[in-house]
């Protein structure tokens, strides 16, 4: 009787180790543990023989259903490993390694700009506007005081759209800067006005480190009585510090734009250098960064407003070249390039 046990635990225990499935334990279960199983009836039987011998058997026999239900325990737990390591099509997966970074998106660096700078303006009151991508002729030069034969127009590579009047006046572009919204604002509102004009526009050139033939622009507008070159200088002050810092120094100089008069541009020292004269500043310590000045009376006028009434300022900023000079980014093609490691920096 001993030796049937004995070789009935190591059958089981070879099966056990052998089956390599949950279900399989199951039917192992009730092959070698159930009811009507060997080990089951050994023990039922035990009543049947004498005592020394049901002392001895019994004793085994219980040990054999303890060593049992043991490595059914290890076996199972060791199957459900594996099965939890393995994935709905059987595929292995190595469930220790560490989970994969979920990659979330964030907003185009220049996205970013277009909003800081917005936010300064518009806690000095200013309402930010859009308009048109595709404009007339009319806004982006005409109403300001840019007529046809103008060589103000040779400095802006204009995109012409491809429609006709039957006169043979093709009077539909891309446009090419915002101030084009700035003159449709003039016509549509009354003062006082102050707005920023955000968005696109588009340039016939070639790309190179400096350009690409679609960048962006924030053309700002205000329109009110007695509105002087101080209040534009002052804005414009405030606007430098707030993006570029409290120390840097800004320079205003004489321009020539055919909608204002008269016409600045505003310098800050330069970022590499600070004014002593770089590569980056052609050695003059300056970058230009805005063209602005006194809205033309002839603009107003144009536009519906009296200019014996009401002043205005105006003022037109690149946007690409002002992460440029921050962060020191030398193409200004990488900003439209779609090159992740680049856009990820911001
Ligand atoms: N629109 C001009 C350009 O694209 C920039 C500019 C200059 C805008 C002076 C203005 C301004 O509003 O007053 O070159």
């Amino acid at each position: 009787m001993l030796q049937q046990l004995e070789e009935l635990k190591s059958q089981a225990l070879q099966e056990l180790s052998d089956s390599d499935s949950v279900d399989g334990l199951v039917s192992w279960r009730v092959r070698y543990l159930g009811k009507k199983s060997e080990l089951t009836r050994v023990l039922r039987n035990l009543a049947t023989l004498p005592l020394e011998e049901r002392k001895k058997i019994g004793a085994r026999a219980n040990q054999v259903r303890v060593d049992l239900e043991d490595g059914l325990q290890q076996k199972n737990q060791a199957l459900r490993e594996i099965q939890m390591s393995a994935s709905a099509e059987g595929e292995l997966i190595d469930i220790t390694l560490p989970g994969r970074t979920v990659h979330t998106g964030h907003l185009h660096p220049i996205t970013q700009t277009l909003d800081e700078i917005c936010g300064i303006f518009g806690s000095m009151g200013f309402q930010v506007v859009t308009g048109p991508d595709v404009e007339w002729d009319y806004y982006n030069f005409e109403a300001l005081n840019i007529p046809n034969e103008h060589p103000a127009r040779d400095n802006m590579s204009t995109s012409w759209v491809d429609f006709t009047l039957d006169s043979g006046e093709r009077p539909m572009l891309l446009r090419t800067h915002t101030t084009s919204v700035s003159a449709r604002t003039i016509e549509s509102r009354q003062p006082p006005i102050r707005t920023v004009s955000v968005g696109k526009v588009f340039r016939y050139e070639a790309s190179d480190v400096t350009h690409t033939p679609m960048f962006h622009q924030i053309d700002g507008l205000a329109v009110d009585k007695g509105i002087t070159m101080a209040d534009l200088k002052g804005t414009l002050y405030e606007f430098a510090r707030r993006f570029f810092g409290e120390e840097r120094k800004v320079r205003f100089r004489c321009d020539y734009f055919p909608f204002v008069e008269p016409g600045v541009e505003m310098a800050i020292e330069c970022l590499a250098c600070r004014g002593g004269g770089c590569r980056l500043c052609g050695n003059s310590g300056w970058i230009e960064i805005l063209g602005a000045g006194m809205t033309h009376p002839r603009v107003l006028e144009r536009g519906g407003i009296d200019p014996e009434v009401y002043t205005s300022f105006a003022f037109g900023i690149g946007i690409e070249r002002l992460p440029m000079l921050r962060y020191g980014i030398d193409d200004i093609r990488l900003f439209f390039g779609s090159d992740t490691r680049f856009l990820r920096q911001f």
